[in-house]
């Protein structure tokens, strides 16, 4: 194993940018509609990983939202979770920042109590089980109304004290952050931290009514704001970290090449990049397969990739004191490499 490779695989990881619903695998997937006799287009595992080519978000997302029709029980949302978990332990992940998409499953009859029960009682396991700990962001879908994301709002009333922040995904273009500013209004009064996808696939403007509008902590994805040296200037003096997911814009073709990824260039433009997987089970990788992968088609440095592990880190939710914790360890693992 490469000496980076082997830091990579040691040091202690943040993950940030995570679907739950996007960590279901070919294998889980067959075996959640064999136990709830749900149809799916697939008869083996080798058709449904040839079903996970994409030419573009939307292609994605189809298929993601065609997955997710198997997910039916608490057990199901938990046993999804749990294994999540369990995969990232081994990539030495030790907190994650994790997104789920009630209205993916209100919307199909799926009451709201039942993915989030089954989710809390995976990461609340976490911590004794794993080392891991955890924060829970309920994303809106952007393809949907104003008014349906407030009914959603309004189904999570009883459980805002286990939500700690929103999220925006989904269809990017034609769905602009604004549309959902009073959302965020609502989150913001409610003391929630506020994240979106934006510049994933939407030009440079939809980053800039995220910040505007939204008024985010963090921004998801970003890609698209290196067209515009402002608004890079802008999310460096605002110290705003991006959650960047290399592999998922490889599959999504944000990127044509993995040696075209701007990874790099984030960091020597001075911003604070992180790598996350986005929805592993569907773009070929979670956190120790994006870093090596990224690592050697950009060429990042040892110290790139330790910049990279504690931005995961000082751009979490986790309080100072917690931060601090996981920055020294990464110190400690750092210099044994
Ligand atoms: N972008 C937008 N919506 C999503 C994604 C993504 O990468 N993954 C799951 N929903
Ligand atoms: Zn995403």
């Amino acid at each position: 194993m490469s000496n980076l490779n082997a830091l990579i695989e040691a040091l202690p990881k943040a993950e940030l940018h995570l679907h739950l619903e996007g960590s279901l695998e070919p294998e889980q997937l067959m075996e959640f509609a064999a136990r709830n006799g749900v149809d799916i287009p697939f008869k083996t595992l080798e058709e449904v990983r040839a079903a996970y080519e994409f030419s573009n978000l939307q292609d994605f997302l189809d298929i993601y939202y065609q997955g997710m029709s198997v997910l039916q029980t608490e057990a199901d949302f938990h046993d999804l979770t749990d294994a999540y978990l369990q995969r990232v332990a081994a990539d030495n992940v030790r907190h994650v920042e994790v997104f789920f998409d009630p209205q993916g499953h209100t919307d199909r009859g799926i009451p709201f109590d039942v993915p989030i029960k089954g989710i809390l009682r995976a990461l609340d396991a976490a911590e004794a089980k794993y080392g891991i700990t955890y924060r829970l962001i309920m994303c809106f879908l952007r393809h949907l109304s104003e008014e349906d994301a407030f009914e959603t709002w309004e189904q999570a009333q009883p459980w805002l004290s286990k939500i700690h922040g929103i999220g925006l995904d989904s269809s990017e273009n034609g769905h602009p952050p604004s549309k959902f500013t009073r959302i965020y209004e609502a989150a913001r009064k409610a003391g929630l931290k506020l994240v979106a996808h934006a510049g994933e696939e939407g030009p440079p403007s939809y980053v800039y009514e995220a910040l505007d509008d939204l008024k985010i902590d963090r921004i998801d994805h970003g890609n698209r704001s290196l067209e515009d040296d402002a608004l890079v200037a802008r999310i460096k003096e605002a110290g705003l970290t991006l959650t960047v997911c290399p592999l998922s814009n490889l599959s999504l073709c944000v990127v044509d090449d993995l040696k075209d990824h701007p990874m790099k260039r984030m960091l020597e433009l001075g911003l604070k990049a992180t790598i996350n997987s986005d929805d592993p089970a569907y773009f070929g990788g979670y956190m120790n397969e994006n870093y090596r992968q990224t690592a050697e088609a950009v060429g990042l440095t040892r110290e790139e990739i330790i910049t990279i592990a504690k931005n995961g880190f000082t751009g979490s939710f986790l309080s100072p004191e917690e931060q601090a914790r996981h920055l020294a360890e990464i110190d400690r693992i750092a210099s044994a490499h």
